[in-house]
This record gives structure tokens, sequence and C-alpha cells, in this order.
């Protein structure tokens, strides 16, 4: 079976949460394509060079989660030839037999516009921050200023902005606990397996 879940959102909206739970209940694969980009931030040198060349050790580095290295993603995420290394791999993963979930920026637009169920997970840039300051620590007006200035280059660069998909379901997961972000998700999933 191909069955392609495009997960989108913005900086620590569930996605990954979500995405992964997703992959457990259905038997899916899972890829988080942000780890990509965090990759390609954290190597360093030309990042084009970095992306034609990624290894599976190179994603395999403790150093990816921070929030150094989110921010060193979403500049090399901006430039077209990184983006471009990147398209193949992530549509051959979304088409292997048994289904697959991405998460990510341009899944449901730009890598799998044909994906059989799109997903935009979002919340307010102030619960999202605190969630990620939770994670991460340090000064929480800080953390904030930093997922603010990833939305913005993110939802501003040329190429593949992050925006959702017109026939995206939106889900704000503000109010939501975990448990209910991941119902609403599996109940979208459920419904187009039918
Ligand atoms: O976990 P979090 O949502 O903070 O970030 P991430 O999903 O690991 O993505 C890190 C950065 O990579 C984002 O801020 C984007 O700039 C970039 N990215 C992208 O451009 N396209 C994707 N499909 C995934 C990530």
């Amino acid at each position: 079976m191909i069955f392609t879940v495009a997960v989108d959102g913005p900086a620590a909206a569930g996605k990954g949460t979500i995405s992964r739970a997703l992959a457990d209940r259905f038997g899916f694969a899972h890829l988080d394509t942000g780890l990509l980009y965090r990759a390609v931030g954290a190597k360093g040198g030309d990042p084009v060079q970095a992306a034609e060349g990624l290894t599976p050790e190179d994603l395999a580095r403790g150093d990816l989660r921070t929030m150094a290295a989110g921010e060193a993603a979403s500049k090399v995420a901006a430039i077209p030839a990184v983006r471009a290394a990147l398209v193949a791999f992530q549509r051959n993963f979304a088409r292997r037999a048994g289904g697959a979930v991405l998460d990510g920026r341009d899944i449901g637009t730009v890598i799998c516009p044909e994906a059989e169920v799109k997903l935009f997970v979002t919340a307010s840039a102030e619960v999202r921050a605190h969630r990620r300051w939770l994670e991460v620590g340090g000064d929480a007006a800080q953390v904030l200023a930093e997922v603010r200035a990833r939305d913005d280059r993110d939802m501003n660069r040329a190429d593949a902005p992050l925006k959702p998909a017109s026939d995206a379901v939106l889900i704000d997961t503000s109010d939501l606990s975990i448990d209910a972000a991941v119902e609403a998700a599996a109940a979208e999933v459920a419904r187009r397996l039918g």
C-alpha cells in the first residue's frame, strides 16, 4: 500500500509528537524532515555540498535538537539548491510500500502534493515558545523571540514557504492535550483509509 500523511506546521506546534503517534498506530514509517535541514546546517562548510552528500551519520549527530541547530537549519533551508538536493530522498520515502508519515514545512505543498492526508498543525507563538522552553530551558523571552524569528524566516522565504496546503486539515493544538491532538489527527487518517 502507498499512503502518505503530510504533517506541516511551525516550530514546536506538535508535529513530531503527532507524526510519531500516527506512525506507531497505523504501522507507517516516519521521517522528520527537519532533521535533514538541521544536519545540513550543523555540518558547516558549503550547505549545498552538505545537502548533496548527506550521510546517515550526519543525521545521527547528538546536537541536532538544540535551538542553535534549529536556527542554522532555517537559514540553510532558505537556499533553493539545498531544498532541491533533498527532494528525491523525501519523495522516495513518502511513496515507500506500507505507508509513510513525513513532518516538515512543505510536505503537503511541495514534496507530496498528492499525499492522501495533509495536516497543518499549529499553535500560538506563545504556547509554542513555552513548550520549547520546557524542553531547552534558558531565558523564556529569548526562546519566544527565536520562535518568532524562525516563523518569520520560514513563512517569508521565496522557495517553499511555510503555509497550509489548500486541502490541508488544520489542527490548532494551543488548547489541546497531546492525546486530543493525536486523536484528531488519527481520525483524519482513519477516515481516508476507509
Ligand atoms: O522541530 P522544529 O519544528 O523546531 O524544527 P524542525 O522541524 O526540525 O525544522 C528546523 C528548520 O528546518 C525549520 O525552521 C525550517 O526552516 C526547516 N525545514 C524546512 O524548511 N522544511 C522542512 N520540510 C523541514 C524543516
